[in-house]
């Protein structure tokens, strides 16, 4: 088979990993830097995993030309190491694997002695890197639940799932995979080690091992070393170096205040830092009612927002704008926003979110028309005259810039020392 002739496509995670951060992304999104998308930033994934923010980020933003990961687990990295750097050896391994394993469907007691013989060649980590990382993978997709768990002599002590037919090499998907690790720095090790990689401006998304939200729903051994509370210590202490160091970072981990509203372990943590509650749904709860409710933390670094950034008396630092848009001249409390969807009658995705959400969008780029209270409204750069008109809104006080435009737009009726805007 030409695996160079298949054409590369969206990639995505190519192994299933417990605390896989598809789900969180758009929350990620609103906690990035707001310059991400221009500033030259590293991007380093300590606690990387299956690296479902990795491949977002790789690809949603192009701009970053060089990230790092690392993950503690060395089967892992292998795996990683291998897609970026022969990966055609590896699809060939795993197009063997697919074969052998598809044949044994009808005869469930060879496929189970297939599995445990290529889970004792996996133990015996004794066969080259590319087939080492192949049963790696062959057992992910195999193994029961897509779990990682070894014991004490770091044997892979995973039973077989139940599974028909599994995908078990998704050639298009690995080479996408490889094709996008050519800009990442792999590292194995714990995961303070990735700052002596680091040149610059970085960006460091952590994504550990979650508390236990209780003594049974311990999930959290993805290796032979435990991560427990002194773990998270030490980890906010690295967060604290960070930030004393001016690189960003964003962390989540499970809110361990929403199980016991007495438990501050991480509002106490990271007090000196943001801390955002935000939705999840995890298939963690066999109880669809309480799947649904559990929040998580994404904690940031970047400076709490308190206040609005709304007064800008500075205005050149908007003349990027090509078109009008007003600000508040007052300083307005997040905590005063209260989102009246009722006066909204245009469609905006973003309004449909959290004002939790909401809240992180306010930087000097982008500004939602929101009910401040039942005065005030604050308006974005494209929303502003069609929004303040369907919400009926009589007036707004405002700092225009560019008041030319205004002025020959027939919708307004405005004086050019005006500080009211009057629709
Ligand atoms: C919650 S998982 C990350 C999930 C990942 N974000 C994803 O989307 O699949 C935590 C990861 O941290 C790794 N890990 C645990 N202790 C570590 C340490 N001290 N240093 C680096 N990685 C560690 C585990 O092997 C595991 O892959």
């Amino acid at each position: 088979m030409r695996n160079e002739l298949l054409i590369p496509m969206q990639a995505k995670p190519f192994l299933k990993w417990a605390g896989g951060k598809t789900q969180l992304i758009n929350d990620i999104e609103k906690a990035l830097p707001h310059d991400f998308r221009q500033q030259n930033y590293t991007y380093v994934e300590p606690f990387v995993g299956s690296g479902a923010v990795l491949f977002w980020i790789l690809q949603n933003y192009p701009n970053i030309q060089h990230a790092i990961i690392n993950d503690i687990n060395a089967d892992l990295i292998n795996a990683y190491r291998i897609i970026a750097k022969q990966p055609n050896e590896l699809i060939e391994v795993l197009q063997q694997l697919e074969h052998e394993f598809h044949a044994l469907v009808n005869q469930p007691e060879q496929k189970k002695e297939y599995y445990y013989e290529k889970r004792t060649a996996f133990n015996s980590r004794s066969t080259d890197l590319a087939t080492q990382a192949g049963l790696f993978i062959f057992l992910n997709r195999t193994c029961f639940n897509g779990l990682f768990r070894v014991n004490k002599n770091n044997a892979f002590n995973v039973p077989m799932g139940d599974y028909k037919k599994p995908t078990i090499c998704d050639a298009p998907n690995l080479l996408a995979v490889s094709e996008l690790l050519q800009r990442v720095e792999i590292l194995n090790g714990d995961y303070q080690a990735t700052l002596d990689h680091v040149n610059g401006d970085a960006l460091f998304y952590f994504d550990p091992p979650y508390k236990p939200l209780s003594k049974t729903s311990s999930f959290n051994s993805y290796a032979k070393e435990e991560f427990d509370d002194n773990e998270q210590i030490r980890l906010r202490d690295f967060c604290q170096q960070l930030d004393q160091l001016n690189h960003k970072w964003i962390l989540s981990n499970s809110d361990v205040r929403g199980k016991d509203p007495n438990d501050d372990f991480f509002d106490d943590l990271y007090q000196a830092f943001t801390i955002s509650r935000v939705h999840a749904t995890r298939m963690i709860n066999a109880n669809a009612d309480k799947r649904g409710k559990l929040t998580e933390l994404l904690i940031t670094n970047q400076p709490k927002k308190d206040y609005l950034p709304v007064i800008k008396m500075n205005i050149d630092m908007f003349t990027k704008f090509d078109k009008p848009y007003w600000v508040f001249k007052e300083k307005v409390n997040v905590d005063d926003i209260k989102i009246d969807k009722s006066l909204m009658s245009f469609d905006n995705p973003i309004l449909n979110s959290t004002l939790n959400n909401i809240k992180y969008y306010f930087d000097e780029v982008f500004w939602l028309p929101i009910t401040v209270n039942k005065d005030f409204y604050l308006l974005d750069g494209q929303h502003r005259l069609t929004a303040a008109k369907q919400m009926n809104l009589k007036y707004i006080d405002v700092v225009i810039q560019n008041t030319e435009l205004l002025e020959n737009n027939e919708d307004t009726k405005i004086t050019k020392k005006s500080k009211k805007f009057i629709l």
